[in-house]
């Protein structure tokens, strides 16, 4: 579909580079923040986000493509030029994003990975906290809605430890008392996405954590953060073009 970007995987991890820098430019009819929805699933709530904010960007990520086929359907009958879809890996995000592009990241209903020790699977580990925060303007924030009580722990840890505020948490965003969080935050956290409405089902709380950028990324942190998530550069940065529609 139109609105549906997927990179060659293979030359993105031999180091190639995809619309870094450039979405506003080349995907999206407005020069305006990005909000990324990462692991987005069937990309509902990325097309909802685009629907409700028209003036930002907002791209839904994940690695199976076929499974953001309904948004991407309702971003295509919607008409929602401020939204795509990106497939590809998280680990690789810097090679689509650059350096303050990206306002917002929401983080729905990560797979928990909880016996994750080194930090390379689990979504909100200082290294993938630390990648997010490369892209993220100043002030940026990162927002994770979870069923997960330990994936939910974890991300309370793991943001000081990656130099980000925990500036909101809620162990039970279904059940919060009326006025809790602010109108428009309230608002799109009523939206439940495939796997809440399932986790729902099943008589488990939705937790929900905001953290916020506060300082610029450590370069040799930074470093490190990605040789864990991709391992050691590739010899060879080739630009990489876009596939022809
Ligand atoms: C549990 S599902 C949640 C889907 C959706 N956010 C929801 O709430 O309905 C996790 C999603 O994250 C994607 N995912 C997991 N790890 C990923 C990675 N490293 N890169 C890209 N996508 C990933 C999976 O393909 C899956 O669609």
């Amino acid at each position: 579909m139109e609105r549906v970007h997927e990179p060659d995987l293979a030359g993105v991890a031999a180091g190639a580079t995809y619309l870094r820098g450039e979405w506003c430019e080349q995907v999206f009819a407005q020069d305006a923040p990005l909000t990324l929805e990462l692991g987005c699933g069937q990309g509902m709530f990325a097309a909802e986000l685009a629907r409700r904010f028209p003036s930002t960007n907002v791209v839904g990520v994940d690695l199976k493509g076929h499974r953001f086929w309904r948004g991407a359907k309702a971003v295509h009958v919607g008409g929602l030029l401020n939204a795509a879809f990106l497939r590809a890996r998280i680990q690789w995000l810097d090679h689509f994003f650059g350096p303050g592009e990206v306002g917002e990241v929401w983080l729905t209903f990560s797979d928990p990975q909880n016996g994750d020790k080194r930090g390379t699977k689990r979504l909100t580990s200082p290294h993938y906290l630390r990648l997010y925060q490369s892209m993220l303007r100043e002030e940026g924030v990162v927002h994770v809605k979870t069923d997960s009580p330990e994936f939910f722990e974890n991300t309370l840890r793991d943001g000081p430890l990656a130099e980000m505020v925990v500036e909101d948490s809620c162990d039970d965003v279904h059940g919060a008392e009326p006025g809790r969080f602010d109108p428009v935050l309230t608002d799109l956290l009523a939206f439940k996405t495939a796997y809440e409405q399932r986790w729902i089902d099943e008589g488990r709380s939705v937790h929900y954590v905001r953290l916020r950028r506060q300082a610029a990324v450590d370069v040799e942190q930074l470093a490190r953060a990605k040789r864990m998530l991709q391992g050691p550069p590739g010899a060879a940065r080739p630009h990489f073009t876009r596939p022809a529609r």
